[in-house]
Order: C-alpha cells, then structure tokens, then sequence
C-alpha cells in the first residue's frame, strides 16, 4: 500500500485528495489543525492517520517527522494554503497597491512559504526512501509571472511564486526525488469562492492521475492538473 502525506486535510482540496487516494487503496497521513473534522471521521481510518498541525509550528512539524521516521512516502502533497482570512475574490480586499495588509502579506508568506519549505526539508528523508517519491507544492496560475494580466493580490501571488522558486531549488539540491509545483486550476472551495470554474474532485482526480505519471525529467517544473507545463 503507498502512502501519501497531505497537509491541510480538513477542507477543500486537501480534504478531497484524501478521499481519493483512501478510495484508491493508498494509506494517508492527514495533517491538519481541526483533527476532528466530520468530512475526515467519516473517511475509511484503517487507511488514515490522522495528525494535528499548523504548518506554522516548526517544532511540531520536526516532531512529527522524528514520530513517522519509519514511514516511506511515496507521495507529498504541500496543499495548506490561505489568500489570509478572506478567500476569492474578497481578498484583494486586503492585497492590493492601496491596501496591503502587511500583517496578512507576512501570514499568508509563513504558511504558503516557509510552512511549505519546512514540510519538504523535514519529510525529504522520508520521500528518499521511496523508490519514485514526489513532492507537489500546491502552487496557483496567480503564482506565474507571465499569467499576471490583472494586478492585485500581491500577498497570495507572491507567496505562490516563492514556492515556486522552491520547487526550482529542490529539483537541483534533491536529486533522489521529483519536486514539482502544481496549479490545480480554479476550484469551488473556501479559498477559490463560489464562482470558480472546476470541482474540486474534478481538479483532484486529474492531478493525481498527473502525479502518478511525473519522470524524473520533470523535477523542477510547473505543471498544471493535466501535467502540461505552465509558464513561469
Ligand atoms: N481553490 C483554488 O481555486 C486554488 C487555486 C490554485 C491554488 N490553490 C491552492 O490549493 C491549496 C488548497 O486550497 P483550497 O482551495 O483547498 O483552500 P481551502 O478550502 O481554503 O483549504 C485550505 C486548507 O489549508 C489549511 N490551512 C491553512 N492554513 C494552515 C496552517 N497554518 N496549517 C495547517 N493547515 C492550514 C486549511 O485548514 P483550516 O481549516 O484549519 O484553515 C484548509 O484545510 C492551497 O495551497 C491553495 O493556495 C487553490
């Protein structure tokens, strides 16, 4: 049985990759901050390990990588993520030129970023192990250079790009796994609002069809939920 490790489970994609990857015979473990979530007790838990977390906490997050040592990952999935207190398009609110919220900017950079950063370096041991481990940092289309014809969410979009920039980073320094950012494309959850384009079980069934088929040629690269690449 492979395993797969998932942050932010509770909710949304997160929530959803856990779902399918229990149904498709996977073990997962499930970090998220609210444990006892209806939508995740209700999962199949002979296959779920469930594990508080707020990817915030680096000492929790070290903790937890010396508690599942023995683990093999063959799949990590940095999906906790936030556009800060508010999700699309209510945020730019609060992230654009004439109304950046500094103190948001600075939390929406310590969970899409450096929460991000410190998953991959404390689980890379546990991703090695595996004979193809994956990392996919859940990155966004607002995260790309070239896509940004409209301006605005400077905190999200910055964050997104930064993990990118990881990703670049772990594809030359980790050479015995695949690092990949993904887009999942605009989907119906908190963050992306009633008004996106996809389900989030569509977008989640394509990225993981995506995920089983990454060579290592690939490390280092943006894709999209299709596997296509996306223009930095
Ligand atoms: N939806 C889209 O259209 C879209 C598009 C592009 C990229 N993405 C990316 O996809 C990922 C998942 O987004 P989503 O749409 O599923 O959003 P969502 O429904 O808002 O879910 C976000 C998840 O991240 C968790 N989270 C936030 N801060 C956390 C922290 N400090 N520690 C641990 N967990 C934390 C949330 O947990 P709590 O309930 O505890 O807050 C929740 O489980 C994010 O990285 C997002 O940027 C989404």
């Amino acid at each position: 049985m492979p395993t797969v490790l998932i942050t932010g489970t509770n909710r949304g994609l997160g929530l959803e990759f856990t779902r399918q990857y229990i149904d498709l015979g996977w073990h997962v473990i499930a970090f998220t901050r609210k444990p006892h979530t209806a939508e995740l007790q209700e999962l199949n838990q002979e296959q779920l390990h469930i594990c508080q977390l707020d990817v915030v906490d680096h000492a929790a997050i070290d903790r937890l990588a010396e508690e599942l040592a023995e683990i093999t990952l063959d799949v990590l999935i940095n999906n906790a993520g936030t556009t800060g207190p508010k999700g699309a398009p209510e945020c730019i609110e609060y992230s654009g030129v004439d109304n950046t919220d500094y103190d948001i900017w600075r939390e929406v950079f310590e969970i899409n970023v450096l929460g991000a950063f410190k998953i991959a370096t404390a689980f890379h041991p546990h991703l090695a192990k595996a004979e193809r481990g994956v990392l996919v940092n859940m990155s966004s289309d607002l995260g790309s250079m070239t896509q940004n014809t409209m301006g605005n969410m400077y905190s999200y979009r910055s964050s997104k790009s930064a993990l990118n920039m990881l990703t670049a980073g772990f594809a030359n320094d980790w050479k015995d796994i695949i690092s990949v950012s993904m887009a999942p494309g605009w989907c119906r959850t908190e963050l992306g609002g009633a008004g996106a384009e996809i389900d989030p079980a569509e977008s989640v069934t394509d990225q993981i069809k995506s995920i089983s088929k990454l060579t290592a040629e690939q490390s280092g690269c943006f894709i999209d939920r299709f596997g296509k690449p996306v223009a930095w």
